[in-house]
Order: structure tokens, then sequence, then C-alpha cells
């Protein structure tokens, strides 16, 4: 197992590229089960997660080639419908499979992918939504098992906007008969991604990016080349970075647009941006960080993929401020492990109260999930001393090769084995 070892206390400078986004990177490439034939997708990040679901989708039977970032999926195959408990484990996203699957080969068996480190996070509304599609629905011996002849279109309503609900249903409904409308529907650019890729798969998805998503279904769709759109996470923790080290960073190949609620914040701190096109530069101001309060909410609100990354920057903030976290019920376990590097953080419910403290002291650390190893770098780029972050394979999952990337802006961070 690896572990990244950095030396806090060096202002970031440069620039720094953007890579495709691991959230609609999967998705997409899960779509590719919904037709025959070879498909491309270009800037596919190299994640541990992308391997998982490139796993998942030889295992139903589909074949796989990759070079470089480009991956290019044939699903002429598909003849499995099991998703195991191994697989899924691994990454919950895997769920994903479950509503093309249903629609391509009329029946679906997928482990249910249980707890998490942030939550609790059940798939009951991926599952009712398919039922309303006129799937049948038992759950036996830890499986979701689905079947339908032909899912059916109908009015969904989400009590809760879900991200991937939302996209798996909408996979499911472009091959249904008739016409499918998802209220509540969750508003995220990954999500406007997929459906963009899936339009010109053939299907007539309208309403993406509203809460409300009209799908007429289709009987085929083909196959498309199409390139993943850029990381807003990775870009928001570079960011965040910058303005923590007293840097100067600009964040290229990036989409500005998906990121103003993480700009906003910044803003207020007092950091400096300014964009350009698809680059985003930001300069730490000269008169330290002022503290702000954040509320994490579905998209456009502030993202929980960057809470915990603005947890640091608040550490070392001037003064009281406040983050509540609204989406997930237990994503606060960075704390304790930044309350050993001096942070100074109580917990109330869902909310954190962090009154700043003027520098962040360098501890042995351990990484829980994926944006709170983010974090965990990032604290270790501005405490005095060096921090050594271990379990570093959940950074791996979701940040390609984010030592290289910071060690090119100078920082003093390497990866090294336990
Ligand atoms: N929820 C339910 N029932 C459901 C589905 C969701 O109660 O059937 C609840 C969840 O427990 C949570 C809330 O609804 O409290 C929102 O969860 P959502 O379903 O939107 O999350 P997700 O689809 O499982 C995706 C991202 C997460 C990101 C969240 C929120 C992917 C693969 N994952 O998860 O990304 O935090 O949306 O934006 O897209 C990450 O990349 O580190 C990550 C965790």
């Amino acid at each position: 197992m690896d572990k990244i070892i950095v030396e806090g206390g060096r202002s970031l400078k440069g620039e720094v590229k953007i890579g495709g986004a691991k959230n609609a990177a999967l998705p997409i490439l899960v779509s590719s089960l919904l037709a025959d034939g070879e498909n491309t997708y270009h800037n596919v990040p190299k994640l541990q997660d992308i391997e998982s679901v490139k796993s998942l989708l030889s295992h139903l039977g589909a074949k796989i080639e990759s070079e470089g970032n480009t991956v290019r999926i044939d699903a002429s195959g598909l003849c499995n419908s099991e998703a195991p408990y191994d697989l899924v484990r691994k990454m919950r996203a895997s769920v994903l499979v479950l509503g093309p699957l249903v629609a391509r080969l009329k029946k679906a068996r997928v482990s249910l992918p249980g707890g998490c480190a942030i939550g609790a996070r059940p798939i009951n509304l991926h599952l009712k939504g398919l039922a309303q599609l006129g799937a049948s629905i038992e759950l036996n011996h830890g499986y979701v098992e689905a079947s339908a002849e032909r899912l059916k279109g109908n009015d969904i309503y989400f009590d809760i906007p879900t991200v991937t609900g939302t996209e798996n249903l909408m996979m499911a409904a472009a091959l249904a008969e008739g016409v499918t409308t998802l209220r509540n529907a969750a508003r995220e650019p990954e999500i406007v991604a997929l459906a963009n890729i899936l339009n010109k798969m053939g299907a007539k998805i309208k309403g993406v990016g509203n809460s409300v998503i009209t799908i007429e279904g289709v009987s085929a769709l083909h196959p498309v080349t199409a390139s993943i759109i850029p990381d807003r996470i990775e870009a928001g923790t570079f960011m965040v970075a910058s303005m923590l080290t007293g840097g100067d960073v600009t964040i290229t190949d990036c989409e500005p647009d998906h990121l103003r609620g993480v700009i906003n914040k910044l803003k207020i701190t007092g950091a400096d941006i300014s964009v350009e096109g698809k680059s985003i530069r930001v300069k730490g101001g000269q008169n330290g960080i002022e503290s702000v309060d954040v509320k994490t909410l579905p998209y456009p609100g502030f993202p929980t993929d960057m809470q915990a990354q603005f947890m640091v920057l608040m550490s070392v903030a001037k003064g009281l401020s406040i983050i509540s976290e609204t989406i997930f019920e237990n994503r606060f376990i960075h704390v304790s492990e930044l309350k050993r590097m001096g942070a100074d953080i109580i917990i109330s419910g869902n909310s954190a109260v962090i009154k700043g403290v003027p520098m962040l002291s360098a501890a042995p650390v351990m990484a829980t999930d994926l944006r709170a190893s983010a974090s965990l770098i990032l604290a270790g780029l501005a405490a005095r001393g060096t921090t050594e972050v271990h379990r570093v394979y959940h950074l791996d999952r979701g940040y390609e090769a984010i030592e290289k990337k910071f060690a090119a802006l100078g920082a003093a961070i390497r990866r090294a084995k336990e």
C-alpha cells in the first residue's frame, strides 16, 4: 500500500491541467451497455474507479480496449445480467448498471452496495423509480433482482434529488416504451453530460439541467464517440490549494461555469480569481484567509464533494466559520484527523464550527474516503513539518496523479511504499 508524504509551507505556483470527470465518466461508460457496437470515449481519467467500472462491464460481456485516456467499449456481446458483490462493494456507482441491464436484457441481479464511510446511502429511490417503470423488484440474499419484459414510461417524483438515481432512471427510460417524466431530478453537470451522450446515441431526452426531465423512449440506441467533461471537483481542489498556500495557480482545461458555487465562496475568503475561457487563475490574498460559512447543497449549490477541502481552508482562516453538510449524514470523518493536525473544530449535528488557527502542524494521518483524503493532502501542504497520509488508495479512486500535479506546482510531495 502507498502513502503520500507532504512537506508543508510552500506556495503553489504555475499551471495545472484538469482531467476528465470521474462522476461523468462512470455513468457514461455504463451507458455503452445500451447499444450494440463500439463506443469511443476520450478524456477518460485514469483512476481506480474507472478500472472498477471497466471490470464490471467486461464481466457483463462488454469488450473493452484502453489507450491513454481513450476507452473503447463494445457491448454487442452483453450476456451477463449479474453485478456481483465483489465488484459492487469496491465501487457503489456499480449500481448504475441496474437500469441499463433491465432495459437491454430484461433482467438484472445487482448486489446491494451497503453503507459507506460517508453515510448509509440507500438506493431506495433508484428501485422505486424502476418499479414505477414497470420492473418487478425483489431483494434476495443481498441482491436486487429486477425484471421487466419492456419498461414503460411513467411520471416519477424523487423525494431527494439523487445524482446516480437520476442517471440510472434516465438510462432505463431511454429504452422504455412511452414518455417518462423525472421530477425533482438532480441537476449536476455530470447528468447533463450523460444526457448529451444518450441523445447523441439517439435518445430523446429534454430538460436536463432542470429539475424536470422528460424522456421519450426509443426502441434502440446506436454507439457514439464522445469526450468526458472536465472534473469540477479536481479543479475545485486545486483552487482551494492555491488559496490555502498563498499561491498563484492557473487551472486549465476546466469548466468555470460548473464551479460558480466554489468560486463565489473562495472570493469571499479573499482569493483573487480571474476566469478566462476554460481557465481559472486563483491567487492567494495578501491579507490571509477570511472565514466564510458554507452549506452543501445539490447543484448548483456548494458541492458536498468540496466540503472537506474547504474545511481545511477554514481551519487556517481568520475567525469562526460554520460548515453544514446537508447531503450525507456522516461526511465529517476527516475532522478527527484535522484536529490531530491542530485544527480547532467542533461538530454539532450536521454542522462543524471551525475556529481558524494560525498554522496546522504536520502529523501522520489516515485517509478515510476519497474527498477526505484530498483534504488531508491539502492540510499537509499548509502545515508546518512533514505530514504522512496513509491509506491513499481512497485518493487513487478519484484523483489522477495528484501528487505529480502538486509537485509540478512546487509542492514538496511524494508517494512512497508503506
Ligand atoms: N439517497 C437516498 N436514496 C436513494 C439515493 C440517494 O436516500 O435512493 C440520498 C443519499 O443517501 C444522500 C442523497 O440522497 O443523502 C444524495 O445522494 P446521491 O444519490 O445524489 O449521491 P450518489 O449518486 O450516490 C453522487 C456522486 C458522489 C457525490 C454525490 C452528491 C457519483 C458516482 N457519485 O453520489 O460523489 O458526493 O452524488 O453530489 O456520481 C465522490 O466523488 O467522492 C462522491 C462521493
